[in-house]
């Protein structure tokens, strides 16, 4: 299929079959941040969005909406705001956190291959192959939990980008353009701009998932209690990722 197909063939073309099992793209699904500077054909934007709306939503409601944007004028203003965003979001960011500093000083450490990456990212978001923009459709007021009748569709589309061969990131780059993207896309007043999601062909291989063990947040009870069955199947590497938790600890049993 490609990315001029028409409307026809899409209506007649089912989605496609899967290039990955269920739970290996489930647990392997990562955030993508390098691109190929290639267009996203039609089929794979459809496939993928078609993918977002079988997510669940309160009461079935389906409040949201994607505005998914690849070419053109107003993509491309629209990406080029985002990209500005993120640069300015990102320097911030790579100071404060000091990438330049600790494990950030050697090449292979994960934190310097994360600022490599995020510095690639940067580079490259004006010309993003596709930039969707997940729009909540607010019909009552603003609650703590409206978000969970949105993210779900998130995950779905970066679950269906991996199983066509795509991949993708969520993030907040919008935030700080938030007036201008609702300006240039007519956004409603009422709705809410959940996140930025960037899709497009992955440049080169990408590092592992890296999440806590099972045995760290799993509770069959009272909080902390840990049931037996709770382990990480045979093979699971790089279990001690992410900020130490309230207590201190990064990896199972291991005060930091
Ligand atoms: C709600 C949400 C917001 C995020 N915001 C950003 C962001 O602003 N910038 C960014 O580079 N990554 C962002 N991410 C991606 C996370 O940093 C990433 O998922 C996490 O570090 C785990 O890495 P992995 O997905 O590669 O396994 C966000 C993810 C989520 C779910």
């Amino acid at each position: 299929m490609i990315a001029d197909a028409s409307t026809d063939d899409l209506a007649a073309t089912p989605v496609a079959a899967d290039t990955v099992g269920l739970l290996e793209g489930i647990a392997s699904t990562r955030s993508i941040r390098r691109y190929r500077n290639e267009p996203i054909p039609d089929d794979v934007l459809r496939d993928i969005c078609f993918a977002a709306s079988r997510a669940p939503t309160g009461s079935n409601r389906q409040p949201f909406r994607l505005i998914v944007l690849t070419d053109g004028e107003v993509a491309t203003e629209a990406k080029r705001l985002v990209a500005d965003a993120a640069a300015r979001l990102w320097r911030t960011k790579r100071n404060d956190d000091g990438y330049e500093g600790g494990s950030g000083v050697e090449d292979t450490s994960p934190k310097a291959r994360m600022a490599r990456s995020m510095d690639e990212h940067i580079a490259g978001l004006a010309t993003v192959p596709a930039l969707i923009l997940p729009v909540l459709l607010r019909y009552r007021e603003p609650t703590e939990t409206e978000g969970s009748s949105i993210y779900p569709a998130m995950q779905n589309l970066l679950l269906a980008a991996r199983g066509r061969g795509y991949g993708g990131l969520v993030a907040m780059w919008h935030l700080p353009v938030e007036a201008q993207l609702r300006e240039l896309l007519q956004i409603p007043d009422a709705a809410m701009m959940a996140a930025t999601v960037t899709i497009g062909k992955p440049v080169g291989g990408h590092g592992p998932v890296r999440r806590r063990p099972l045995d760290h947040f799993v509770f069959d009870g009272p909080w902390g209690s840990t049931p037996a069955w709770a382990i990480d199947p045979p093979g699971t590497r790089h279990t001690s990722a992410g900020p130490p938790d309230a207590a201190g600890r990064t990896r199972s049993g291991t005060e930091t």
